[in-house]
């Protein structure tokens, strides 16, 4: 039975060192020659079995016979979301390295991969990298252990004290884990390798965990099938020219081959023009008749296709139907939609679904998610939803645009963008509280107004039929038609105009106005009062009292009157 490689993916917070372990791997300088230090995109590289050998001195100190025949590792960019490349059925990454800072602990991306780990049910190291920054740090000795034991007492314990404020909180998201020495069972426990990308310690230590965990553990999962099955990871245009980069994660595939890539309609068949395989230890590539899993290349179709990242392809041997059917699934799998939710779009498969992951764990459903900018469709769904739930009239985009005709008609229709996943999130979840508060505000205000007016005895303009007199706010607001009481809880009557400045208004909340009762004798009734407040029902009260926190301070305030007159005349709202 042939063996594939096992794809690693290095995944964690940004500027943790990923990309600078790979490169002490690989003996690259990649890091340094990205944009602004940050990684912008997916990269792979394929490590042969050699080069583990000669890296890995410790292979043979373990007796570690390697039946793997290299590792694919796969680089990614500080994003969660693109910890989420998906194979039929489950995770692209067979295992993972999540890197993380040993001097800052768990930071957001930290906990998100680990979140996106667990759902995928992909295996994991942690590498602790910068150990060399520990204050006194000196790197004493090739052997990590050796290594660490020789480090000055202070420095020592410094160690040990961020080594274990780790696990602490690795523990809080329900993962056991110790220093890979002291781990008998890999399944029970998270191996961690304390490394530095700069000195190159733990690496060794790195790869032979690794690879010991990969041959325990993954054999099944590594047996080489007959079926070609990759992923596209991106589409690039060059002189003209459309390169799909793609991962073949089994089998093997030819120049000449018919594939089938998924797309949110039927499959796109395409015959392959031109294979490049990525060479060992390189980001370069080389024409090849054909290539066997897992590797990384770079595919030439014959004809144009509308291609989207991150959908996956197999080899087409014209079984179309069941294809189909698969892709289907793994689609519909992928992108869980509801009846009712909000609206997602996002640059990939992978992203699409990282999101669709982490706002399920918020408790957030979606009504429809797609790949690539916002477009008119999207916002005419999101307007539809304002009709039935508000807080769902939102389009949530995860490093997409616009299209322009969308803006044209975007109106007030909300959109959230944002480059990082957790902040899109957070943005998300305050929007929706927002609104969700606003719509409970205009809910109350519609069940009823509650408010203090104070009588201004100078101003009794009419004396019944009906009374008209001056009144001054003091908390809340009235409209016409709310019905009144004395601070003795006796009824007034409801108000049937309000007059300001000569004019009817239907709504004050501040100032003097003038307002007419009908059916009250003002110098009987209202002769020796002060104050008046709106009336309000046991339901009413509730209502408010369940509410109390979309309130203002003085309409709390004047709740608190109108039931301490209530109890005062004993009247019962059985609440
Ligand atoms: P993104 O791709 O942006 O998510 O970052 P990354 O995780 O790939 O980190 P990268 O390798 O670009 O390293 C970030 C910074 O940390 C760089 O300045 C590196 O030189 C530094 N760095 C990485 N590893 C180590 C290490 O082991 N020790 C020390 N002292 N610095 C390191
Ligand atoms: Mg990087």
């Amino acid at each position: 039975m042939a063996i594939r490689q096992p794809i690693v993916t290095v995944c964690g917070h940004v500027d943790s060192g990923k990309t600078s372990l790979l490169d002490k791997i690989r003996g690259s300088s990649q890091a340094k020659e990205e944009a602004g230090g940050i990684t912008q995109k997916i990269s792979f590289t394929l490590f042969p079995k050699e080069n583990i050998k000669k890296g890995c001195y410790l292979l043979d100190k373990y007796n570690i016979g390697l039946q793997i025949p290299g590792l694919l590792f796969i680089d990614t960019p500080g994003h969660a979301a693109f910890t989420n490349l998906r194979k039929r059925g489950g995770s692209l990454a067979d295992m993972a390295i999540l890197v993380a800072d040993i001097n800052k602990g768990i930071e957001p991306q930290t906990a998100e991969v680990i979140q996106i780990l667990k759902a995928n049910k992909v295996p994991f190291i942690i590498a602790l990298n910068k150990i060399d920054s520990i204050s006194g740090w000196r790197l004493l000795d090739a052997d990590l252990k050796a290594g660490i034991d020789k480090q000055a007492a202070h420095t020592k314990e410094n160690f040990q004290e961020k080594l274990f404020s780790f696990e602490t909180s690795l523990s809080h998201h329900k993962f056991e884990s110790d220093l890979f020495w002291n781990i008998n069972d890999f399944t029970q426990k998270i191996a961690i390798v304390p490394c530095s990308a700069k000195t190159g310690e733990g690496i060794p230590e790195l790869l032979m965990t690794l690879c010991g965990l990969a041959q325990k553990f993954l054999k099944k999962e590594l047996s080489l099938g007959e079926k070609a099955k990759g992923v596209i990871l991106e589409i690039k245009k060059e002189k003209s020219q459309y390169w799909l980069e793609t991962i073949l994660y089994d089998g093997t595939l030819k120049v000449g081959d018919e594939i089938a890539i998924a797309s949110f309609g039927e499959p796109i068949i395409a015959k392959i023009r031109v294979i490049e395989e990525i060479l060992p230890l390189s980001n370069s590539y080389k024409n090849k008749s054909g290539a066997i899993a897992a590797t990384g290349l770079r595919l030439q179709l014959t004809e144009k296709k509308e291609i989207l990242p991150g959908m996956p392809f197999v080899i087409y041997q014209g079984d179309l139907e069941k294809i189909e059917k698969e892709f289907k699934k793994e689609i519909q799998d992928t992108v869980k939609i509801e009846k009712e939710g909000i609206i997602i779009k996002a640059e990939s498969l992978g992203s699409l679904e990282a999101l669709l992951t982490l706002l399920n764990d918020s408790g957030i459903s979606v009504s429809r998610g797609g790949i690539g900018s916002i477009n008119k469709a999207d916002i005419i769904a999101a307007k539809t939803s304002y009709e039935s739930t508000r807080e769902n009239a939102v389009i949530a985009g995860f490093n997409v645009e616009i299209e322009e005709d969308a803006k044209e008609m975007q109106g007030n229709t909300k959109i959230i963008i944002n480059e990082v996943v957790y902040k899109l999130i957070e943005d998300l979840i305050k929007w929706r509280e927002d609104i969700r508060k606003r719509v409970e505000r205009e809910k109350l205000s519609t069940l009823a107004t509650l408010c203090k007016l104070e009588i201004l005895h100078n101003y009794v303009f009419r004396n019944s039929n009906p009374a008209i007199f001056g009144v001054k706010i003091l908390g809340g607001k009235i409209v016409p038609s709310i019905p009144l009481i004395s601070k003795q809880g006796e009824d007034i009557g409801h108000i049937k105009n309000i007059q300001s400045e000569g004019k009817s208004v239907h709504e004050a909340s501040s100032g003097e106005l003038a307002i007419s009762i009908p059916g009250l004798t003002f110098d009987r009734q209202l002769k020796q009062e002060t104050f008046l407040y709106s009336d309000l029902s046991g339901r009413q009260f509730k209502a408010f009292k369940n509410n109390k926190e979309l309130l203002a301070e003085d309409e709390k305030r004047i709740l608190g009157e109108i039931a301490d007159i209530k109890r005062k005349k004993e009247i019962s709202w059985g609440v």
